[in-house]
């Protein structure tokens, strides 16, 4: 049974200024997508290959705190023998796991998704906590459009997430509450907006009726921005505006820390937006990230599936980390992406 205590821990480890996330769970179908761009296989060994040169990236434990890994890495081996959860805590990173099961379309409601993987939860956060893991991670995403998400969607996934939240706490885990609302579309800021407060507002009245403890948890938010196929794109400093307001509104001020995620933002534009969101003036949050693409493009294309080009890989995940823990700070500058390293 877990104590208070024990999730204390996890948050104190996860929740330190300057550092974040990383988010390395992609699941099968993902990361053979992801690998498909650099024109490598995904088999076993690739994927164990490259999340092995992500985390034993020197340094790295200097700007990233915790790192979501996909089930099969809690059981893979770097290639000395070490097993990856080891290897993440040899470098200060708390390992945490991706728990849901993926995404189907909601029954009767046209364009609304549910996430699914609520069955034998408890059973399966045993498993993953003796193999290492700390924290967990569920995923609810929302389309958008004039329509969309649906009544039905936002209560459905909110009921969810808030489940999976209260088990997780139950075993001990940290649970990592992650509602993204998608950025495809051509849907305005202002209706990024409007969907995100509804889509929190439910998440919190759910966690709410299931007792979660708000000071034992994470929000993985998407921040709110116009849909990628709107003409008319935001600065940072409106989509830092406009995320502030509706986060202010809608998430209390117990939780501890809001870790981004970057959603289909260039690795750039993901640093630029946390950096303008960390100079909006003091919030009673902590605002940090929890990137996988924005953090892990660049590496993965240095990388190309060949052992000669690990060192760069690393280097190039690494000045990610740094730029996002200076952002996470409010202290990038656009002058620093061409800094020597
Ligand atoms: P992205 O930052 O690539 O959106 O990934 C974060 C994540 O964990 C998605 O579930």
């Amino acid at each position: 049974m877990a104590t208070p205590d024990e999730l204390q821990a996890t948050i104190d480890a996860l929740v330190q200024k300057g550092k974040g996330v990383l988010a390395a769970d992609e699941s099968g179908p993902t990361i053979a997508k992801r690998f498909k761009t650099i024109g490598v296989e995904s088999t076993e060994e690739n994927r164990r290959a490259y999340r092995s040169l992500l985390l034993a990236t020197p340094d790295l434990g200097r700007y990233i705190s915790g790192v979501i890994l996909y089930e099969e890495t809690l059981n893979h081996r770097a290639d000395d023998g070490e097993p990856l959860p080891q290897l993440a805590v040899r470098q200060g990173i708390v390992p945490g796991i991706k728990v849901d099961a993926g995404k189907i379309p909601l029954a009767l409601a046209p364009g609304d998704e549910i996430t699914q993987g609520l069955d034998g939860l408890a059973e399966r956060l045993k498993g993953y906590k003796q193999q290492g893991a700390r924290f967990a991670k569920w995923r609810a995403v929302y389309n958008v459009s004039d329509t969309l998400p649906s009544r039905a969607a936002i209560e459905a996934n909110a009921e969810a997430l808030a489940r999976y939240a209260a088990v997780s706490q139950e075993q001990g885990m940290v649970p990592i509450v992650e509602p993204e609302v998608l950025i495809d579309g051509d849907h305005t800021l202002a209706r990024c907006a409007e969907v995100t407060q509804a889509v929190l507002h439910e998440v919190f009245r759910a966690l709410t009726r299931h007792r979660v403890a708000f000071e034992h948890m994470l929000l993985k938010p998407s921040m709110v921005v116009p849909g990628k196929a709107n003409a008319l794109q935001a600065t940072p400093e409106e989509v830092a505006s406009e995320t502030i307001r509706v986060l202010r509104r809608a998430v209390p001020a117990a939780v501890p820390s809001i870790n981004f995620l970057s959603g289909g933002q260039s690795p750039v534009e993901a640093t630029a937006n946390l950096d303008a969101l960390n100079r909006q003036g003091l919030q009673p949050w902590q605002l940090s990230f929890s990137y996988g693409r924005a953090l892990q493009e660049p590496a993965l294309h240095a990388w190309c599936g060949r052992p000669a080009n690990v060192r760069q890989a690393q280097e190039a995940l690494l000045k990610r980390a740094r730029l996002n823990g200076a952002a996470s700070v409010g202290a990038y500058g656009a002058d620093m992406e061409n800094a020597g390293d």
